[in-house]
């Protein structure tokens, strides 16, 4: 985490009038984590972390989420897993998106769980965990209607005989069952429920061969805010953790902030074209003003002729085509000055254009905008910490979730 330090860091505003500068915000994470934990009290937290935390920064993140109520960590790819350890994240860490050939041994020494949706997969960490002496913590993956990752409904009984064979073996343990619904943004598709009726039948072969899973995790962010009944024992959260609220009620925070300073200001015609292509020509007299970012820092160009950022408390639109380096905003008749800090996107506390709105204007979704300018090497970068944690927030899962203290009890719909 970078921490605020007096003595070596410029002021905020210093730092904001020198460049574009992306702002982490790790106590709209950890309130997030909060609200969202208490949206399922039932049910263990596994906060989603992959992509480097949307672009938040991965190790901060999920320090952040793990003192702040998230009993797991989740990511798709081993290489992110054994990043966390590297990180000095302890306690549990799913990697959901493995190939067969993947570095298995690996995985097992860093202690991370599994996800499988094939046989051959699981013959591959039944191997690893053979050759290192470690049962393999392995999830077994349905799929549940995206024909995406997964194993087909046609695959699950062998899958689910394969994977008792080598628990009986003493070679690994099958910890959880996952899904994944397709559609939970929409809580009246229909393909939801007919994505919770699969994973309850994947849940029942499984048990019916005499696996006893201890995770049932289905639930993403939309699900979790949208339906109890997709909680099971587990929900596996990532949007929500950075403020993406797929229901708008839930009472979450954007915690990336994105500024950039006025690079430069000219006063001109009306009729005067501006940009690539000459796509946009002003219709007044106006002040144009220059911002030092563009699609080379991650903004997205398809929102040409549509975004808007905050300038001087007032939206203004940005104009022209975008360039690589620059856009520029049509700032009307304020009188602006070079080195006035501009918002981009931010929370929406000062009426700032948020990520959702950038993802509307740039026809893409939050999560794609997110990951991008957070991995935008040009843009400098803060990480404001998070307050500590209450005492309650921290306190072990197995007190406030009764199926993580009895695995064999799980409650199965017949
Ligand atoms: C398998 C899986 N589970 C959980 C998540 C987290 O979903 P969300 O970001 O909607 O919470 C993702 C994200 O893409 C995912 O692929």
């Amino acid at each position: 985490m970078t921490a605020p330090n007096a003595a070596a860091t410029p002021g905020r505003a210093a730092e904001e009038q020198r460049q574009p500068m992306l702002r982490i915000d790790l106590a709209a994470v950890a309130s997030n984590t909060r609200r969202l934990r208490a949206r399922c009290p039932r049910s263990a937290f596994m906060a989603v972390v992959k992509a480097d935390a949307f672009g938040h920064g991965m190790s901060d993140v999920a320090r952040t989420v793990r003192a702040h109520g998230a009993d797991r960590l989740g990511v798709a790819t081993l290489g992110e897993a054994h990043a966390l350890r590297r990180a000095g994240l302890t306690g549990p860490v799913l990697a959901w998106l493995t190939a067969p050939h993947s570095d298995f041994e690996a995985a097992l020494q860093d202690d991370v769980e599994v996800a499988v949706a094939g046989v051959e997969h699981l013959r591959a960490v039944a191997g690893a965990a053979l050759s290192t002496g470690r049962t393999a913590r392995v999830h077994l993956h349905a799929d549940v209607g995206m024909a995406r990752d997964g194993a087909s409904p046609e695959q699950w009984a062998e899958l689910c005989g394969a994977a008792l064979r080598l628990e009986a073996a003493g070679v690994l343990r099958v910890v959880g069952v996952m899904g994944h619904l397709g559609c939970a943004d929409d809580p009246d598709d229909p393909h939801n429920r007919q994505g919770r009726e699969a994973f309850d039948v994947a849940v029942r072969q499984a048990r019916r061969v005499g696996l006893r899973p201890r995770h049932r995790h289905l639930a993403a962010t939309a699900a979790l805010l949208n339906d109890p009944r997709s909680h099971y024992d587990l929900v596996r959260v990532g949007a929500g953790l950075y403020g993406i609220d797929p229901t708008r009620r839930a009472g979450l925070r954007q915690a990336m902030t994105l500024t950039a300073p006025v690079a430069a200001v000219r006063d001109v015609a009306a009729g005067t074209p501006v940009g690539y292509g000459h796509a946009f020509r002003t219709d007044r007299p106006t002040r144009l003003a220059l911002l030092p970012l563009g699609y080379g820092d991650g903004l997205p160009r398809q929102a040409s002729h549509r975004a808007q950022v905050l300038l001087r408390g007032r939206r203004r639109s940005v104009v022209g085509l975008f360039s690589m380096d620059q856009i520029v905003i049509d700032a009307g008749d304020d009188p602006v000055t070079p080195g006035e800090t501009v918002t981009v996107l931010g929370p929406g506390d000062a009426g700032e254009p948020t990520v959702e709105d950038w993802a509307r204007w740039a026809g893409t979704l939050p999560h794609h905008l997110l990951t991008t300018l957070g991995g935008q090497p040009r843009l400098a970068r803060r990480t404001l910490p998070a307050p500590p944690p209450s005492p309650s927030a921290s306190r072990p899962s197995a007190s406030r979730h009764p199926a993580s203290r009895h695995p064999a009890d799980l409650e199965i719909p017949a």
